[in-house]
């Protein structure tokens, strides 16, 4: 992924692409300041990690959004885009520094971070302050759209209550009495393991224990060796990327009789490297394999012919990151500066997701579906819904 490709506008080049079919400007007339801003291409940073265990997920939302707006034509709302692309390698101490580099340094006008919990923490304290709209393409930490939600933060993926608390009620109503949840120990890890015990005892469900490693290590073997001891009936996990696929590979060789399932994260984008060892896994996603509306299958085929791989849920949060962008900018006419048309817009949003009809709950998180998924045949097969049209409860967020 090239890095802060910033193409030069000459002046010239934005009178020219100003007046373009304005055929009500005379030759004489002087272009206002609001024409020439309009002109300009909008710039939009991204970060997201393209290095390290996420670097796929960072990769998969950049070619979404990319897709989107080249099915735009290359502008949305009438303004060029010119992305600004920085890795940032999922590491939370650099992040504020790496997010002000975006915002101070390269005046980006939006921001679509991110896939780490910890990175948009970091991200979140620089927009709060600078106000600049901001997008959030997958990290799920429920408090950016809970009691620290900004009304110029949306996220288009998910709260981490959200697929792990439908995976502990759905383990409950299955008949499953007692589950352990294993996980890295940083924000998303802590937060599904907590949603999911928060579902398993709803149900009715005992939670044994927490089990954890330091992000983004994979020496999972000492905690695989202390689960046969707890006698657990099933065992939840969050991991992805690179993590998912190591994990589930050694709990397979490690024969525990407990059958593992979790957030669907855990065999998303990954189940061809995780092969056998996948099969018959049981997760709850807010997207999945199997889905036959007319929106995914096209998005299925676009995408694939724009990275020559399969789309997965990061791609669809990216998709949809900018789809709505793209309907906040069209309602404000490209101003980027009109906040209340532009954040009216997307509040309102009915957005035709590849994972079905989404919309914007009143903390400008996505309320969805949330479907019950098993591994069969290398897919991650939609079998039911755990919960239909969830919002997250938004606890705290109080805006205007
Ligand atoms: C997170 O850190 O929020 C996260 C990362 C990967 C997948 C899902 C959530």
């Amino acid at each position: 992924m090239e890095k802060h490709n910033r193409s030069l506008v000459t002046r010239r080049a934005l009178l020219t692409s100003a007046l373009g079919g304005a055929a009500a400007l005379t030759a004489s007339a002087v272009p206002s300041r609001w024409a020439i801003a309009q002109a300009k291409p909008l710039k939009v940073g991204l970060m997201l990690p393209y290095s390290g265990t996420y670097a796929k997920l960072g990769e998969n939302i950049t070619y979404a959004i990319e897709l989107h707006v080249a099915e735009k034509g290359g502008t949305l709302g009438g303004r060029a885009i010119e992305f600004v692309k920085l890795d940032d390698e999922s590491k939370p101490e650099i992040a504020q520094q790496n997010a002000e580099r975006l915002v101070k340094r390269d005046n980006v006008d939006v921001l679509i971070g991110t896939v780490h919990s910890g990175v948009q923490m970091g991200i979140h304290k620089v927009v709060r302050e600078s106000g600049t709209l901001t997008i959030v393409a997958n990290a799920g930490n429920n408090e950016i759209t809970r009691s620290l939600c900004a009304k110029n933060v949306f996220r288009t993926s998910f709260t981490n209550w959200q697929p792990a608390y439908s995976m502990g009620l759905a383990l409950a109503k299955k008949g499953v009495k007692t589950a352990a949840f294993v996980t890295w120990d940083y924000t998303a890890g802590q937060e599904m393991g907590a949603a999911f015990k928060e579902g398993l005892e709803k149900g009715g469900g005992r939670f044994a224990q927490l089990l954890t490693l330091s992000f983004p290590d994979t020496n999972f073997q000492p905690i695989l060796a202390q689960i046969p001891s707890l006698g657990v009936d099933a065992v939840g996990a969050f991991f992805a990327g690179g993590g998912a696929i190591q994990f589930v590979k050694e709990y397979a060789a490690a024969q525990i009789k407990a059958p593992l399932c979790g957030p669907g994260f855990l065999t998303e984008g990954t189940l061809g490297a995780q092969g056998a060892a996948a099969d018959g896994i049981e997760t709850a996603l807010h997207y999945g394999d199997g889905l036959d509306n007319p929106k995914n299958i096209a998005f299925l085929e676009a995408f694939k012919a724009k990275a020559g791989r399969e789309a997965d849920v990061y791609a669809v949060h990216g998709y949809d990151a900018a789809q709505l962008l793209a309907i906040g900018l069209e309602a404000a006419g490209g101003a980027i500066d009109d906040e209340a048309k532009l954040y009216a817009a997307m509040r309102g949003a009915k957005i035709d997701s590849p994972r079905g009809p989404i919309s914007i709950s009143a903390s400008q998180n996505v309320v969805q579906n949330i479907y019950l998924r098993k591994v069969e045949g290398g897919k991650n097969k939609v079998v039911g819904v755990a919960a239909e049209a969830l919002a997250d409860p938004g606890t705290g967020c109080k805006l205007g």
